[in-house]
């Protein structure tokens, strides 16, 4: 059987073997996935977003299933950037996998503390930054939510680092293609979408919230037609490459992805009933390129919009 040419040219350095990677907050820092199978196999591993010090994270309960997808109110909780260099990197690094580290920050000066510091590490090939953070400083509004404020982090961080930066947008900001130029036009390499959608959940019993952050974030099937739908728009609007997410459960998902303009895609939710699936989605798309005999950088935005 011929092989099949998957590689992923994102820009600025990060040159994957394959368009699937695993989605922040999903997955770890890979090592209990690879338990499973051997993550060097997966286009690239976005860790659990780091912020400069540890962070404990919401209270329980932090995930409750809804129809066709789960709301989940983690809460940012991580190990902090210093122990994730000295704990994390070791493993990821011997494992032979693409490491992109998710970044998140409560100010400017935050975020631009922990990229300065990822920048001297090895073995990371680029930086995911979560915009989807509360800002002290704007009295706690997110960055992903005002053009302005993702726009002059994005410069910030694009001054101190040369590493590729890919910035996750989030869908509750109204105007996704609006926000996807301004962060490009400030430097930013690829943008990532979509992180999960605002929402919540009540116990009529009690008539209290389910989550004990009140609010979480819903993903799984549920968003996919709205992460398709956002995707596209911003394919339309920019012209640096976009990664897209968002209830990816098999193989055919991804495909409707590349097929709305996504160059790569990212696993998340799928994997908490199915870790290997991510191995399953690859594979679904190398026998859809060869039996189809279309190369993968064709298939990118081949959506046809044609009268039927
Ligand atoms: C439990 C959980 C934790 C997450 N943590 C993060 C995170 O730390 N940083 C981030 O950018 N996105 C985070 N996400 C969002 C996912 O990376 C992804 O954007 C979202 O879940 C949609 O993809 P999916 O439907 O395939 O899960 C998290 C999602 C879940 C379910």
């Amino acid at each position: 059987m011929s092989s099949v040419d998957l590689s992923v040219d994102l820009g600025r350095g990060l040159l994957l073997p394959n368009p699937v990677m695993t989605a922040s907050g999903t997955f770890g820092y890979g090592e209990e996935a690879s338990q499973y199978f051997d993550i060097s196999k997966l286009g690239a591993v976005v860790v659990k977003g780091i912020s400069e010090s540890p962070r404990q994270g919401n209270p329980p309960p932090r995930v409750v299933e809804t129809p066709s997808g789960m709301l989940n109110s983690i809460g940012l909780q991580n190990v902090g950037v210093e122990a994730f260099i000295a704990e994390k990197m070791p493993f990821l690094r011997d494992a032979g996998a693409r490491v992109i580290v998710n970044v998140l920050g409560s100010t400017v000066e935050e975020y631009a503390r922990v990229c300065k510091r990822l920048d001297a590490v090895e073995g990371i090939s680029a930086l995911e930054i979560n915009i989807s953070c509360p800002n002290v400083k704007e009295g706690g509004v997110q960055f992903g939510m005002k053009k302005a404020l993702a726009a002059g982090l994005v410069k910030v961080l694009r001054e101190l680092t040369g590493r590729h930066l890919m910035v996750k947008l989030s869908p509750n900001c109204g105007d996704i293609a609006g926000m996807a130029l301004a962060v490009q036009d400030e430097g930013a390499d690829s943008v990532s979408l979509i992180n999960t959608i605002t929402g919540m959940e009540i116990d009529v019993a009690t008539r209290r919230p389910v989550l004990g952050g009140m609010m979480g974030g819903l993903s799984g099937p549920a968003i996919r037609p709205v992460a398709l739908r956002m995707v596209h728009e911003v394919y339309n609007a920019v012209r640096i490459p976009v990664v897209g997410i968002g209830g990816i459960m098999e193989g055919r998902h991804a495909l409707q992805f590349l097929i709305a303009g996504a160059q790569a895609v990212q696993v998340g939710t799928a994997t908490f009933t199915d870790p290997l699936a991510p191995l399953r989605i690859l594979e679904t798309l190398e026998d859809y390129l060869r039996e189809e005999r279309i190369a993968l950088p064709d298939l990118v935005g081949s959506l046809n919009t044609g009268s039927l």
